[in-house]
């Protein structure tokens, strides 16, 4: 299994800290030439790997961690999105009549064509979810949701993985849309940063 960030800017940073805290390889990839953020992907650790967006999507796992409104420009990347499973970690402000009424994930699941496609990792401030989730002797929890069981279990063994607590919350248009940010109102568990303490 093969991993990518696509976005390196404050979310994407955060992602790339917790791959390189666990020693686990990623490739980062933004609109520049990989050369023009190596430096800053290296001092982040080893296991960040610069690379061009063409490169990067042909991981198997791919974040998503543009501003919502490029993410257009990123589906181009391929024409079939099929066998790849896409983490949306964006939020965005746009009405629901501008998504077609749809949970902007369900609505990205229709752009990435054939993607398995998974919300998480973007209900707390870049900041904070940039942090070592071991805290307090628990672990910070990450939500996620899916219309695709398996695809929000493998991802919620990713996120065990990067030192996270992981919490499904069901299907998009359910329990997803608690970390869902509606026009003006966000779900109930965005920002909320709660740990997770192992019995
Ligand atoms: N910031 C937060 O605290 C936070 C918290 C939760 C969720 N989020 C969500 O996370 C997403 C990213 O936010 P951010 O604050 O990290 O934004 P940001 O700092 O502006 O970074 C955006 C990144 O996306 C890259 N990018 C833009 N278009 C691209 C394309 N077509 N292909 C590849 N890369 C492209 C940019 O690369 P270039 O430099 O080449 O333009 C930049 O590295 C947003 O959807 C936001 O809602 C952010």
């Amino acid at each position: 299994m093969n991993y990518a960030i696509v976005g390196f800017g404050k979310i994407g940073h955060a992602l790339a800290k917790a791959f390189a805290r666990n020693g686990i390889e990623v490739a980062v990839a933004t609109t520049r030439d990989p050369e023009s953020f190596a430096a800053d992907a290296a001092a982040i650790g080893p296991t960040i790997i610069p690379k061009t967006l063409a490169e990067a999507v042909k991981a198997d796992i791919i974040f998503l961690a543009v501003r919502f409104e490029s993410h257009p420009e990123v589906a181009k990347a391929l024409h079939n999105w099929k066998g790849k499973t896409v983490i949306d970690a964006m939020n965005t402000q746009a009405p629901l009549e501008q998504l077609g009424g749809r949970p902007s994930s369900a609505f990205i699941a229709k752009v990435f064509t054939g993607a398995r496609v998974v919300k998480g990792f973007n209900h707390l401030v870049a900041a904070v979810l940039g942090q070592d989730p071991a805290v307090h002797g628990g672990r910070r929890v990450v939500f996620l949701a899916s219309d695709d069981d398996d695809a929000a279990a493998e991802i919620g063994t990713l996120a065990e993985k990067l030192g996270f607590a992981h919490i499904q919350l069901g299907r998009l248009s359910e329990g997803g849309l608690l970390v869902h940010a509606r026009g003006k109102s966000w779900g109930h568990l965005i920002f909320k940063d709660l740990i997770a303490f192992d019995r």
